[in-house]
């Protein structure tokens, strides 16, 4: 949709994207997870320190790699966030994506979507996946609609606060023209 654009991040942006990843979070899992559990993964993942450690891409040393955080805007205002990486021969996973809630629907996805592909095949990728919690209706129509399909389903119990975590696993190809 034009209006939304999306840019690698930079330092100044660290507390918005805590903002939107945090408020996405809460939304997007309130009828799946424990309010505990979710404010144990925000204070785990989503604090300024770390978020400020990340902005840039890494290698974590363990066979996947970070390509940087970036972020969608809209009206000079960050509302999304996201970022991935490679994570074996060929493949490449988005690990992170979220919106301010009230600004879904509005192209910043797919704008988000878009910028990640294109840093996968600077890759070489020919397969790009993520992780979707099985029950995330606000997460999983997206994914259909970009051409993912489910190719497994996975569950284990959270570290912090005992509670399981099913997850489906969902893959497409980058070799039949998605941006
Ligand atoms: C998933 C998410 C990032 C998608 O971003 P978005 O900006 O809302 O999606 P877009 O506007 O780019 O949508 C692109 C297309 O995907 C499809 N789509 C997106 N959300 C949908 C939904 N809830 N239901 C049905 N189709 C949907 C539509 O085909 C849409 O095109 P259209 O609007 O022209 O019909 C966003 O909705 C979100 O933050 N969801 C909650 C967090 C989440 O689940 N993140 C993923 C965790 S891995």
């Amino acid at each position: 949709m034009s209006g939304v654009h999306v840019r690698l991040a930079t330092p100044d942006d660290v507390p918005a994207i805590v903002r939107v990843c945090s408020a996405g979070w809460r939304d997007t899992y309130a009828d799946i997870h424990s309010a505990e559990y979710c404010e144990d993964v925000i204070a785990r993942f989503y604090t300024p320190d770390r978020v400020a450690s990340e902005i840039g891409p890494s290698d974590s040393g363990q066979g996947w790699q970070w390509d940087g955080w970036l972020v969608s805007e809209l009206e000079g205002e960050v509302m999304g966030a996201g970022g991935g990486g490679p994570t074996g021969p060929g493949t490449w996973e988005v690990f992170v994506l979220y919106l301010d809630p009230e600004k879904r629907r509005l192209g910043a996805g797919r704008a988000l979507l878009d910028a990640m592909t294109a840093q996968a095949r600077a890759h070489g990728a020919h397969e790009q996946w993520v992780s979707v919690t099985q029950d995330n209706h606000k997460g999983l129509p997206f994914y259909g609609a970009m051409g993912f399909t489910v190719r497994e389903t996975r569950e284990r119990h959270s570290q912090n606060i005992d509670e399981p975590i099913r997850t489906v696993r969902m893959a497409r190809p980058l070799s039949q023209g998605n941006t």
